[in-house]
């Protein structure tokens, strides 16, 4: 099947790849919902990523993402990363990046134009609609920093549960999937719409590539049983 899959590759016009925690794992971050290691199985996603969360706890939740931004710039992309970067370069314009992560690292591995759906963590911005006094460059305190004047408070860049994806970068990412011959489903449960809904509307074939079972193995012409890092650089070696 690898072979047929990278046949599939050299044949589409666009590829789309819609990656997920997995797609880092191997960089040495965490996914959510590993059993053993995942975010998910040592806290509560409606205590640390939510607006509520913040709001009624906003130092713990913003050192909480302080500690997770401390550790990512300590990792480095992996071979997929690299193998996606590379691809669009000898390719330009034949391949979208979409990604549910927000660590970064297809970026740093030298993928353009990433839709990153829910955000990225490097990133921050206002918890409430900034007023004319709310100047990034000039709060005060540090977990969160605020605004001295109206006190509205930094929060991380990303997307919590409950909360829109950034419009432009879904309707791009939506575009897209209809467009491409081929999507690559990197590394996702498949568990969080709307990113894995991409997955079943797109036009093109759908290839998962992950190690374990994901809710998107049905919607998918082929399913590949390894890693990222693995498998990535053989597929799109083309
Ligand atoms: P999950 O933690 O739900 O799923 C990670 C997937 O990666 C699983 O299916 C693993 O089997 C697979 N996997 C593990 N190691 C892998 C490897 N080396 N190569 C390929 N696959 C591997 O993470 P996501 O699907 O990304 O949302 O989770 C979706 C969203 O839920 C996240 O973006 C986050 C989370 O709550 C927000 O923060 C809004």
């Amino acid at each position: 099947m690898k072979q047929a899959v990278r046949d599939w590759v050299r044949a589409a016009r666009h590829i789309a790849v819609l990656s997920g925690a997995g797609m880092s794992a191997e960089s040495g971050v965490p996914t959510f919902r590993d059993a053993q290691t995942g975010l998910w199985a040592k806290y509560r996603p409606e205590d640390l990523a939510t607006p509520e969360a913040f709001r009624a706890d906003p130092k713990m939740v913003w050192e909480w993402y302080a500690s997770r931004r401390a550790k990512l710039r300590e990792v480095e992309p992996n071979a997929g990363h690299r193998a996606i970067a590379a691809f669009q370069q000898r390719h330009p314009g034949r391949m979208t990046v979409i990604t549910q992560n927000v660590d970064g690292l297809h970026q740093r591995a030298g993928s353009a134009g990433v839709l990153a759906l829910h955000g990225n963590i490097a990133e921050d911005k206002w918890l409430d609609v900034p007023k004319a006094c709310c100047d990034p460059a000039a709060t005060v305190g540090h977990a969160p920093p605020r605004c001295p004047v109206c006190g509205n408070m930094r929060r991380p860049g990303v997307v919590w549960f409950g909360e829109m994806l950034p419009p432009a970068e879904l309707a791009e990412a939506e575009r897209a999937a209809q467009a491409c011959e081929l999507m690559l489903v990197v590394g996702t449960s498949g568990m969080v719409y709307p990113a894995a809904g991409l997955a079943r509307t797109t036009a093109g074939r759908v290839v998962v590539v992950n190690p374990g079972e994901s809710e998107l193995d049905d919607a998918a012409d082929a399913v590949l049983r390894g890693t990222a890092a693995q498998l990535l650089p053989y597929l799109l070696d083309e």
